[in-house]
């Protein structure tokens, strides 16, 4: 079989326009803007306020957007894929509320779960059906409404999330850019280092359950913090070695925004300076499937085709990956 090779030819974002500040949250519990600044790099995040909005929300305005950029009716997508830990329903699959909502009639859709690594994840999964020719135009979206699942009154996690989502269309690529390679792990969190603990088959949904703020997302911070620095630091340098990549090669590192402490260790052991790395957890927070495609769409314009770009995650499960692509957009 001929193994083609996919590439990135359009992003979309979506981002709420309720900017909640680390103010505003000081207001809510017992923190402060200097901590949180000095301790995760978040200045202040977006906030989806519309009860009648959520997550397919998101991901079908940033799939718009990435449609329209490049002139692709939403007729022509074969598959959607989308990451999210908040999707609309447990099922159906928050990829096909999206594919109505865009009027994707010639697509399936599926959902992919790999919490904040979910998107690296999911751009894997869609290469793979450019790769083999099985599709010709895929839409991979990571999003989600984090302000669905955080309890504001646990000061340790609330103040890390926020929503909001971004979209890439992938298409054959035939100039040599795209996606060179990748690589994901996984290891099982039997510690519960970071959960969401009900409203799944374990623990359904109770009246217990709601008032002990189990459907809320809890982390032993320090423990994700430790696994996270290793986890993205590892795996990046796992495939700049694989690919004989030296830090001079790589344009830009495209890290999931998580804490900006996690990035900068992860720049270092790249050996990268800071002018190479993006960087907005101090606009968005940590909007765990969205990180990297916002990242895609607010650098967009600096991003120059073939530029080498390493694209590094760590997540709940525990989740984690690197993709090595070289950028295909003019
Ligand atoms: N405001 C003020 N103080 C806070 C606080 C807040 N929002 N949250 C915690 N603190 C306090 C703690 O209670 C603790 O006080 P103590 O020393 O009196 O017990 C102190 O600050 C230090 O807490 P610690 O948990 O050690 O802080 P930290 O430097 O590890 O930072 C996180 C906490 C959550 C920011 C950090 O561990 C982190 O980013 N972890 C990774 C989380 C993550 O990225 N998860 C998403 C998946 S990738």
């Amino acid at each position: 079989m001929e193994v083609k090779q996919a590439k990135i030819t359009a992003v979309g974002h979506y981002l709420p326009e309720f900017r909640m500040t680390n103010f505003e949250l000081e207001k809510l519990m017992d923190t402060n803007d200097e901590w949180i600044r000095t301790r995760t790099g978040i200045s202040e995040r977006r906030i989806l306020k519309d009860p009648d909005k959520a997550t397919a929300f998101m991901g079908a305005e940033a799939a718009k957007e990435a449609l329209e950029s490049s002139g692709t009716s939403a007729e022509e997508i074969d598959l959607i894929v989308l990451a999210t830990v908040t999707p609309d329903y447990l099922f159906p699959a928050t990829a096909c509320l999206v594919q109505n909502m865009i009027g994707a009639t010639n697509a399936f859709a599926f959902d992919v779960s790999a919490a904040c690594s979910g998107f690296l994840y999911a751009l894997s999964t869609g290469s793979m059906y450019i790769e083999a020719g099985r599709a010709k135009k895929v839409l991979v979206i990571g999003a989600d409404k984090m302000s669905s699942i955080l309890d504001y009154t646990d000061r340790t996690t609330s103040i890390l999330f926020g929503d909001g989502a971004g979209a890439v269309i992938l298409e054959e690529s035939t100039d040599g850019t795209g996606i060179i390679d990748q690589i994901h792990h996984s290891e099982g969190d039997t510690n519960c280092s970071l959960y969401q603990h009900a409203g799944g088959s374990r623990n359904p949904a109770t009246i217990e359950t709601v008032k002990n703020r189990q459907h809320h997302v809890t982390q032993d911070g320090r423990a994700v913090f430790k696994k996270a620095t290793m986890g993205m630091a590892d795996v990046s340098l796992e495939i700049m070695e694989k690919n004989n990549l030296e830090p001079e090669d790589i344009a830009w590192l495209v890290p999931h925004q998580a804490n900006l402490r996690i990035i900068d260790a992860t720049a270092n052991r790249m050996g990268l300076s800071s002018e190479k790395v993006m960087i907005n957890i101090d606009k968005y927070g940590n909007t765990t499937a969205g990180t990297i495609p916002l990242c895609l769409y607010d650098w967009k314009d600096k991003l120059n085709h073939g530029d080498n770009l390493i694209l590094a995650a760590f997540g709940g499960g525990f989740t984690w990956g690197a993709i090595y692509l070289k950028w295909g957009l003019k």
